[in-house]
């Protein structure tokens, strides 16, 4: 829609994890960078941890992406337990058939296709991704895998990734056979300002666009917003553009990007965590929502009015919401 009007060959935004626009800040760096080295050192296991959105399943991608002919990859990113038994799963992810839901004939069908690959010089791993959702069962399951040897090889590598629920889960004391075979470990956090405004150049550049689209105060004000969470920042940045469009805009200015973020709090599909109602009093819920958002609206506006002052802009945007476009 907004491709041609600002020269995207593609859009910059999407929402599906494409490593094509992998963007590596310090966080995803060193994730990237414990995934290699746990895929290449034969970690038994590696867990990826990290908040919704914030490119787990984008990281693994990449690291499926790099890998050789030398390994051969299972991949598990659905674990929900009623699509059926995890060995079933396991079967699915290296293409071997499931004709029966034993779990010691899936068992043993498995552990004679690690061995084939051993004898290839092949080594084999299994990736899982939503892993928070894992039974405490089908972790243990998992670990019993990771003992399959030969003489003194362990032939499966497993690496995790999931939601902070999966690094709650490995605390428990049931698990710390688990978490003993854990060789390799990263929980990844969101993006801070200055990245936030690289990561969303860098999207910009990646599919043929201009760097600099959204002026600087705009990229402070969206990771206020998101809170430096790559799905968020790219579902607020989607959006602008579409706002900036219509508005025959050539530039992203705050001012877009803060009256797109009002407005759609303000229809409600939007935005969640930006509504805070603690401690407000009110006699219907329509009127804690107008409170709610009253309050969102002063905060993003102070924010602002600090952003300026920290960037030198102050004369350029109006912090209240109300200025001339920048
Ligand atoms: N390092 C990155 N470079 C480029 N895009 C990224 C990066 N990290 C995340 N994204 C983008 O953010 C969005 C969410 O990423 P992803 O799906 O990988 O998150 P996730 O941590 O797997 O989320 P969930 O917890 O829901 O599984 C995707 O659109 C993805 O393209
Ligand atoms: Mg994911």
């Amino acid at each position: 829609m907004y491709e041609q009007h600002f020269g995207f060959r593609e859009k910059p935004f999407s929402l599906t994890p494409d490593p094509a626009f992998l963007f590596l800040g310090a966080k995803h760096m060193t994730g990237i960078s414990l995934l290699r080295y746990g895929l290449m050192n034969r970690a038994g296991i590696t867990v990826l941890t990290g908040d919704i959105g914030a490119g787990k399943t984008t990281l693994l991608r990449q690291l499926l992406n790099e890998t050789g002919e030398d390994i051969v990859v299972g991949l598990i990113s659905n674990t929900h337990e009623s699509f059926g038994n995890l060995m079933q799963w396991v079967a699915v992810a290296f293409g071997l058939p499931v004709a029966t839901d034993s779990k010691a004939l899936l068992y043993e069908q498995f552990a004679q296709f690690l061995i084939a690959q051993y004898a290839k010089g092949k080594r084999t791993v299994l990736v899982v991704d939503e892993a928070q959702n894992l039974e405490n069962r089908s972790l243990e399951e998992l670990r019993l895998l990771t003992n399959i040897n030969a003489d003194k090889d362990q032939l499966l590598q497993l690496v995790l990734a999931g939601q902070p629920e999966l690094r709650e889960k490995l605390q428990q004391p049931s698990l710390v056979q688990f978490v003993q075979r854990i060789a390799v470990d990263y929980h990844l956090r969101p993006l801070g300002p200055d990245e936030t405004a690289q990561y969303i150049d860098h999207r910009l550049i990646t599919a043929g666009g201009p760097a600099g689209l959204f002026d600087p105060v705009a990229c402070r004000f969206i990771h206020y917003q998101s809170g430096g969470v790559p799905r968020l920042i790219n579902a607020i940045c989607d959006t602008s553009l579409v706002y900036a469009y219509a508005a025959g805009e050539q530039r992203v200015s705050v001012q877009t990007v803060f009256d797109m973020v009002i407005e759609r709090v303000s229809s409600g599909l939007f935005g969640a965590g930006i509504l805070d109602f603690s401690g407000l009093a009110a006699d219907s819920p329509a009127e804690l929502r107008k409170k709610g958002l009253e309050r969102a609206r002063r905060r993003a506006s102070l924010f602002l009015r600090r952003a300026n002052a920290d960037l030198g802009l102050g004369k350029i945007n109006k912090p209240d919401g109300s200025g001339a476009r920048a």
